[in-house]
């Protein structure tokens, strides 16, 4: 019989919040692996990977990452060995988050040479290093005039210091630095990958592909991940790059996809709970692609058969679980969102149901005002304003306009979950 199950197991065999780095609880996603693998295989490429927030971007970057620095345990799992090199991957992977202190492709260089939590400096890479770290402050602070030793950790002031770095200069260093980086680092032949991720949250993302271009060679390669319906839309001066751009588009996932994350999940508990088909349906087709809502549930109707004793996660449990999420119970952001568009408003919840029960992506606001008006809602523009506009607590509005007349739902995980939400009033 063995130890009893433990109810972290069944936690840990989720990942609702977070991207997957564990190769044995990532589903799916054959041929966007694939694809990496072969962009890691061509000298020189340039990848992007891009697509709606929540569909697992994220998640697919860190199991390329993973794949460079030399892990096989995806590619095994896919049947993809085949496609590695004979000796495998070998590249020094550095993983960027774009975050508000990037706020242009200046910032970005200087993040990258310097580091950040996750990375360390380029400098760290090389046999004179931090001698030679003083050396481009320096040439930095001439330039700039102001220290480049606080500004590496501090925030506000750098902004404008930074602005004038993408000079020659500055490239020129950088290519001298991983120049050494790869004189000093000669056991690691795959070279350098650069991964930054949440591109698109970078404000003013002008420079880059020139940047890319100019730096990209056999030994350094950049990928960049972030959301968007279109490489352009991510990258908008990507055709300047040139033909070695490697897009890779991230979809929702399929109900197969989606199956296998639960699937993941009961191995992970040791096959201790399974799902029956009814349960594991009625949870894949209520995500609508979203992997979020499949983890979600999918942990809490396993921990419901866990507190019942049973090895069984029945469709009950599920339905049990989207009554918690129907009625706003589970404590996650989207319920504060949720409350925060709807307000005190009952017409406001009216047009913000109609909007998330659409099917498609970009919705025709005049379908939605007909339909509102059935409902009684007289003026339905005049209530698109809070809908449509930044609030004190968030800077993106829960609608975005695509052109003269279409919506979309900035957040489209916030879409699926607007619709499973009962209604407040
Ligand atoms: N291939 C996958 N297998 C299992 N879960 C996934 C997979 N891709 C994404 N997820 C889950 O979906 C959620 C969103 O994934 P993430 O990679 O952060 O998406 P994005 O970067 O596109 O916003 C996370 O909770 C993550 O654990
Ligand atoms: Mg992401």
């Amino acid at each position: 019989m063995g130890r009893p199950l433990r109810l972290e197991k069944v936690i840990q065999a989720f990942s609702p919040d977070k991207a997957i780095e564990d190769p044995r609880q990532f589903a799916g996603r054959r041929e966007e692996i694939k694809s990496g693998i072969q962009a890691l295989l061509s000298p020189g490429s340039f990848l992007i990977i891009y697509g709606l927030r929540g569909v697992g971007k994220s998640s697919i970057a860190l199991q390329i990452a993973k794949i460079a620095e030399g892990d096989d345990t995806l590619p095994a799992m896919l049947k993809l060995e085949g496609l590695l090199p004979r000796k495998g991957f070998d590249f020094i992977v550095h993983y960027y988050r774009g975050d508000a202190f990037i706020r242009n492709i200046g910032d970005l260089l200087i993040r990258i040479l310097f580091g950040d939590e996750a990375n360390p400096s380029l400098f760290a890479l090389t046999k004179s290093g931090e001698h030679r770290l003083e050396e481009i402050r320096e040439i930095l602070q001439a330039k700039g005039g102001a220290s480049m030793g606080i500004a590496v950790e501090a925030a506000g002031s750098k902004e404008k210091v930074y602005k004038t770095y993408i000079s020659d200069d500055l490239i020129q260093q950088f290519r001298s630095i991983l120049g050494m980086v790869r004189r000093d680092n000669q056991h690691k032949k795959g070279g350098i990958l650069f991964i930054i991720d949440e591109f698109d949250v970078i404000p003013d993302k002008q420079g880059f592909a020139s940047i890319v271009k100019a730096l990209s060679s056999e030994y350094v390669k950049f990928a960049v991940v972030g959301i968007g319906s279109t490489v352009s839309e991510l990258i908008s001066d990507h055709l300047s790059i040139g033909r070695q751009v490697h897009p890779i588009y991230v979809d929702r996932m399929d109900e197969y996809e989606l199956g296998e994350i639960l699937r993941k999940a009961e191995y992970l508990v040791g096959g201790r709970i399974t799902f029956t088909d009814e349960a594991a349906e009625e949870i894949v087709n209520r995500s609508e692609g979203f992997p979020y809502f499949t983890h979600l549930l999918g942990r809490d109707s396993m921990r419901i058969a866990f507190e019942h004793s049973s090895p069984k996660v029945t469709l009950s449990d599920v339905q049990e679980s989207l009554k918690k999420l129907a009625e706003g119970r589970f404590g996650i952001l989207y319920e504060e969102m949720y409350h925060e568009a709807v307000k005190n408003s009952q017409q406001r919840e009216i047009l913000l149901k109609l909007f998330a029960e659409h099917p498609q992506d970009e919705i025709p606001t005049e379908e939605i005002y007909a339909l509102a008006k059935e409902f009684g809602i007289t003026n339905p523009s005049q209530l698109m304003k809070p809908l449509t506009s930044p609030t004190a607590n968030r800077a993106t509005p829960v609608l975005v306009k695509v052109r003269e007349r279409y919506y979309r739902f900035s957040d489209p995980v916030f879409k699926v979950y607007a619709k499973l939400r009962d209604w407040k009033f």
